[in-house]
């Protein structure tokens, strides 16, 4: 999908969507580390029928995976996060709407399926009247838990983003507003996010909703026991947001082993649910954030390709693909239903090393045919 939606979108979009901070290099950390996770199997356990089902924070879905928030889906496609959510709705897994989306609210939840689930993820504005404002119509429109984005005080440098101008239509929760177009897509759609945020402002962001709070960006176990002793958190995301805040900022798997180890030492691993996203493109990478402890995972690109490949159809068949990858993981490894994942079902000692050297293979190297990428027919 990815291979498709390159060449299907403009240098804009494809830079905005590809791009990640700096030189990259936690973009690509997020796909490495998970090279360095392996399986211990269990067998002989009748794996005639395997069940992928799940609930978060109370929602029943079909799988442990949601689709994350991500900006300015009209730049995939003209559906936009419309296209997403009826997807997401197809497949019985949650959407979490981003602020910035190029979709009005209305229409996101407009096209929510009749038992589908949505959560709403927030940048806070230096306007607090306006985030209250913001945050009441999500909930009034039905979504089920407010993603407050915590490792954003500004948008990273994104410097095949900036190299470009902003040509395109802005979020609409951006309408009237004066727009920097010069320096990237990042730049001109975050100038009015509120870099002063803070542990202070989650009491009053719970005081002006009943939808529980998810804090999205987490990246050390000591913002997680924060989170986790905070009264008025319910889940975290344990996240580099895809590489593209802090070049050198973990994985998110490497950082989801250490936040669960932490939570479990504190007694703590049953007070709020944890997410990780970051890097999952393999029912595999899913099944292994499942054995650390983790509750769910979310993607952004993956969901992205699908959608400027081939519309609401194409993110369908990238849930499937994974759906059914994670499937046959289970199936492999042992486990029938969630609730048999366990953590000695990996092998996860490398996980911290942060080198992925693989000994050169003569044999490989010279019989190994890739597969060669697909194009649209
Ligand atoms: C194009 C794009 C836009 C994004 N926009 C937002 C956003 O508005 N708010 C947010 O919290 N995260 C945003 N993210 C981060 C995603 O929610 C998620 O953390 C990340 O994409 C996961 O990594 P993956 O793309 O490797 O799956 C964005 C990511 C991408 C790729």
């Amino acid at each position: 999908m990815e291979a498709i939606a390159r060449e299907e979108m403009t240098d804009e979009g494809w830079g905005y969507y590809s791009s990640a901070a700096d030189d990259e290099v936690s973009m690509r950390e997020n796909r490495t580390a998970f090279q360095r996770i392996f399986f211990r199997p269990r067998v002989l356990r009748d794996m005639s029928a395997v069940d992928t089902s799940t609930s978060l924070l109370g929602s029943p879905c079909a799988m442990p995976l949601y689709i994350s928030a991500c900006a300015l889906g009209k730049l995939a496609h003209p559906l936009g996060e419309v296209g997403l959510t009826m997807a997401a709705g197809r497949q019985h897994i949650v959407h979490m709407l981003p602020t910035l989306a190029s979709s009005s609210l209305e229409d996101m939840c407009g096209a929510r399926a009749l038992d589908a689930t949505q959560w709403f993820q927030l940048y806070v504005n230096r306007d607090r009247a306006k985030t209250a404002e913001l945050v009441q119509k999500a909930e009034q429109l039905g979504c089920k838990a407010l993603a407050i984005t915590v490792d954003a005080p500004l948008l990273g440098r994104r410097e095949r983003d900036m190299r470009n101008k902003f040509s395109s239509e802005p979020p609409k929760v951006q309408k009237g507003a004066e727009i920097r177009r010069d320096g990237g897509t990042a730049r001109a759609i975050s100038a009015w996010i509120d870099p002063a945020l803070n542990w202070n402002d989650l009491q009053w962001l719970a005081s002006i909703t009943r939808m529980p709070l998810i804090l999205k960006g987490i990246q050390c176990s000591e913002d997680a026991l924060l989170a986790a002793r905070h009264p008025n958190v319910r889940a975290i995301v344990v996240s580099n947001h895809g590489g593209r805040q802090l070049d050198y900022a973990r994985s998110g798997v490497e950082m989801l082993a250490e936040v669960m180890a932490a939570l479990r030492s504190e007694g703590l691993q049953n007070r709020i649910e944890v997410y990780m996203d970051g890097g999952v493109r393999r029912g595999t990478d899913l099944l292994k954030c499942l054995c650390l402890g983790g509750r769910a995972v979310g993607i952004g690109r993956p969901a992205l390709w699908g959608l400027a490949s081939y519309g609401d159809a194409g993110v369908e068949r990238v849930l499937e693909i994974l759906k059914e990858e994670l499937r046959m993981a289970m199936v492999m490894c042992g486990c029938k239903s969630i609730a048999d994942i366990r953590p000695e079902m990996i092998d996860a000692r490398s996980l911290q090393a942060h080198i992925s050297t693989v000994p050169a293979d003569r044999l490989f190297e010279i019989n190994y045919r890739p597969l060669p990428l697909v194009s649209r027919l």
